[in-house]
């Protein structure tokens, strides 16, 4: 037997089903749902970007969810090796490895960004925690960090951190090397180990926080706003953006899950796991959205207002309701550990490839990839100062507004994911030995039927469709 990544790195995998869905619902559930996904429904309307993204999830996420696992574990290496071996065992072209490349290559720029934004979240911690701590030894009421400041003041200090290089790459680097500290302790101990602390807690932050939201915040026109579809709004940008919302969110195609798929232990059946992973991460984005919109809707803020909506708006928000400043340290802790456990994930993926391809020792892999990933990552903190008249993909309509991190997100959600997804539901679907798949799925009778359909004709043709109009929406007029 090929040695997988794993099994070369000196590890055994995941060592339970439990442990291997706390990672996986740790890659899934990050920034994405928290920061991406409330930001995008709030830009495109709410319902109508809400019901889209459902749809995309049910009949695109979870079957392609499921054929990374298969892959990963019939194949039993990173992204690029297990494809090949499928391949191989189904006497196809070992060309198909292509799309294991794009996956790596996305995880790795997906990385270099995520760090970044990330390392926000670190420096409104350490502002909203320096001050509450502060406050609550020297006796005086509690209060944030953002306490009496307005609107004004706040969006100030959030132009001050982003007007400053050092701080904004002091804090991502801070962050990228906690990621690289955990993926460089292994599978079992660094990454099985943070997700099993991590995402209980997470879970218990979001919904302490939600429920707080309900009864403070303006529970029902949140509600509204994400379950009332306004059809208009269903512009093929918008679906696109959708779909690579639940390419992003799921953390397909970006090298991890195949990695993951192949820790996974023969016993595991893959596809009601799949399931829980997929009903783990679009439950906790909708209970984001219900968490920040009513606070959003209370206060009077644009519910389109962007990526500023979390950083800009809602500490303000905090402060004006009952232990607020507590409410928003405990807010961005648990961005914070919604983020770690992704970049952890991120990262793995390129990581178990250097591992397998230059036999490379772990830490050393996590090393020069998390480094790498952080030097590209600093070419996005200048975007917001020193190169902030940078647009990389300046002469493409849909990103002719888009500086050095936007251009990376909207390259790699809108584009390489759905690519490299659409490669995969053909090989899956159309290339790979069929008993092969049909036996890693665990799935038989008319529910292999149905998945294979979804993933052979279903996913292909949408993603296609999706992917031409949505990134040339000139062609629809
Ligand atoms: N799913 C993550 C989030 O929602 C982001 C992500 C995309 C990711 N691809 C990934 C995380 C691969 C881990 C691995 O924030």
């Amino acid at each position: 037997m090929v040695a997988s990544a794993g099994a070369q790195a000196g590890e055994q995998g995941w060592s339970s089903r439990t442990a291997f869905i706390l990672a996986a619902v740790g890659a899934a559930v990050g920034l994405g749902n928290i920061w991406r996904f409330p930001t995008l429904a709030g830009e495109n309307g709410g319902g109508a970007f809400v019901l889209v993204y459902l749809v995309c999830v049910l009949l695109i996420g979870l079957p392609l969810m499921l054929s990374e696992f298969v892959v990963g574990r019939a194949g039993q290496s990173d992204a690029i090796g297990s494809v090949a071996r499928v391949a191989e065992e189904s006497r196809v072209s070992r060309k198909w490895r292509l799309f294991g490349g794009i996956e790596i290559l996305a995880g790795f720029l997906i990385l270099s960004f995520y760090s970044v934004v990330a390392g926000w979240v670190l420096y409104y911690i350490w502002l909203s925690g320096g001050d509450f701590f502060g406050n609550l030894f020297a006796g005086e009421p509690l209060r944030g960090a953002f306490s009496d400041m307005g609107q004004d003041a706040v969006s100030g200090m959030m132009g001050e951190l982003f007007a400053s290089p050092g701080r904004l790459i002091g804090v991502h680097a801070l962050f990228m090397v906690a990621t690289i500290t955990i993926v460089a302790s292994g599978v079992h101990d660094g990454i099985e180990k943070a997700a099993t602390w991590l995402m209980p807690a997470f879970f218990f932050l979001l919904l302490g926080i939600t429920i707080y939201g309900a009864f403070t915040g303006d529970f029902e026109r949140a509600l509204a706003f994400m379950f009332t579809p306004d059809f208009s709004k269903l512009t093929a940008p918008a679906i696109n953006e959708a779909l690579g919302q639940a390419f992003f969110s799921l953390s397909l195609a970006s090298g991890a899950l195949i990695t993951y798929g192949a820790y996974v232990g023969r016993e595991v059946n893959l596809a009601p796991t799949a399931a829980t992973i997929s009903v783990a991460d679009t439950g906790v984005a909708l209970i984001a959205g219900l968490m920040i919109f009513p606070i959003v809707f209370a206060v009077g803020l644009d519910p389109s207002a962007g990526p500023a909506l979390i950083f800009q708006s809602l500490p303000v928000a905090f402060q004006t309701m009952p232990g607020g400043s507590l409410i928003g340290l405990l807010f961005f802790v648990l961005i914070f550990f919604a983020a770690l456990t992704s970049s952890i994930s991120l990262l793995e993926g390129p990581t178990a490839w250097a591992i397998d391809r230059f036999g490379l020792r772990r830490p050393a892999a996590a090393i020069m990839i998390g480094g790498g990933a952080f030097v590209i990552g600093i070419a996005c903190a200048l975007g917001y100062n020193v190169w902030s008249d940078v647009r990389p993909l300046g002469f493409w309509s849909i990103f002719a507004e888009a500086d050095i991190l936007d251009t990376l997100d909207g390259f790699t959600g809108k584009l390489m994911l759905p690519l490299a997804g659409l490669l995969m539901s053909i090989f899956v679907g159309w290339k790979a030995d069929r008993r092969l798949v049909e036996m890693q799925s665990g799935l038989s009778g008319g529910l292999f039927l149905a998945w294979r359909f979804l993933v052979a004709w279903v996913c292909p043709i949408a993603v296609a469709l999706i992917l031409v109009f949505g990134l040339f929406p000139e062609l629809l007029v």
